[in-house]
């Protein structure tokens, strides 16, 4: 299969302790080992979420926020690339379409953030439509799409199987209850439905399961296009 894999920056990197960061690509190399063509798309977490923070207070503008994120989630990518033993390229991706050119070569991508004004999310699902992935796996802080933000709100429910129109209906009401979080942004929720992508959100905490969801044992979410 040919996977994409978002692995949020603080599921990756969250005190940025190599033991973990080692576990997430030693799981990227058993999918390449089994056979599967993996890019995987690193996000930021709370390391950038600092970095923002410092420098709004120092008055960036919201592009130049944006710009410092990525740097942070090409810093996590390339703490990642460190760790893999595929073969890769040497720096991360700095576009879609090299990112679709490595893939080609029979490397093992690895990418953080492209341009300003959306997030790895969006980026994860732009690449799996990029690349006509088999499967999107986000691999989040979250069991799963729920109801409702979960840390907010003690009645929401997780949803097992989702269509990608129900995906964004619910992506949407989430995004819109005030200091709620969803598990995958409205752009990449639209995304995945223009193109039908086949995807899972789970806890990605463990890295197994990721590993487990591309063996078709899903723990989360599941986002299956219609027939
Ligand atoms: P993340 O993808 O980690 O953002 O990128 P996030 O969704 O806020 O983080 P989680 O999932 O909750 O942990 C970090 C920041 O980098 C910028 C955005 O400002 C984003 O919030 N960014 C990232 C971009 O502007 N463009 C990109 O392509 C990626």
């Amino acid at each position: 299969m040919r996977i994409v894999v978002s692995i949020g920056g603080s599921v990756l990197a969250p005190d940025l302790e190599a033991a973990r960061v080692e576990a997430h690509a030693g799981v990227i190399d058993g999918l390449v080992a089994e056979g599967h063509e993996v890019a995987v798309v690193v996000g930021g977490g709370d390391v950038a979420r600092r970095y923002i923070e410092t420098a709004r207070t120092l008055g960036a503008t919201e592009y130049d926020l944006d710009a410092v994120g990525i740097d942070v989630t090409r810093l996590n990518a390339r703490l990642l690339l460190a760790a893999l033993d595929s073969p890769a390229a040497p720096e991360p991706a700095d576009s879609h379409e090299a990112a679709r050119a490595s893939l080609r070569r029979g490397e093992t991508v690895v990418m953080g953030g492209t341009v300003p004004g959306h997030t790895t999310d969006a980026v994860s699902a732009l690449l799996a439509e990029t690349v006509e992935a088999d499967l999107l796996v986000y691999a989040t802080s979250v069991a799963g799409v729920y109801s409702a933000d979960p840390n907010e709100d003690d009645t929401a429910k997780r949803y097992d199987r989702l269509t990608p129109a129900d995906l964004v209906d619910t992506i949407a009401s989430i995004e819109t209850a005030a200091g709620s979080n969803a598990p995958v942004d409205l752009l990449a929720a639209k995304v995945i439905e223009r193109s039908g992508l086949r995807a899972v959100v789970l806890d990605g905490t463990d890295p197994e399961r990721i590993a487990d969801a591309v063996a078709g044992d899903f723990d989360g979410t599941e986002v299956v296009p219609d027939e």
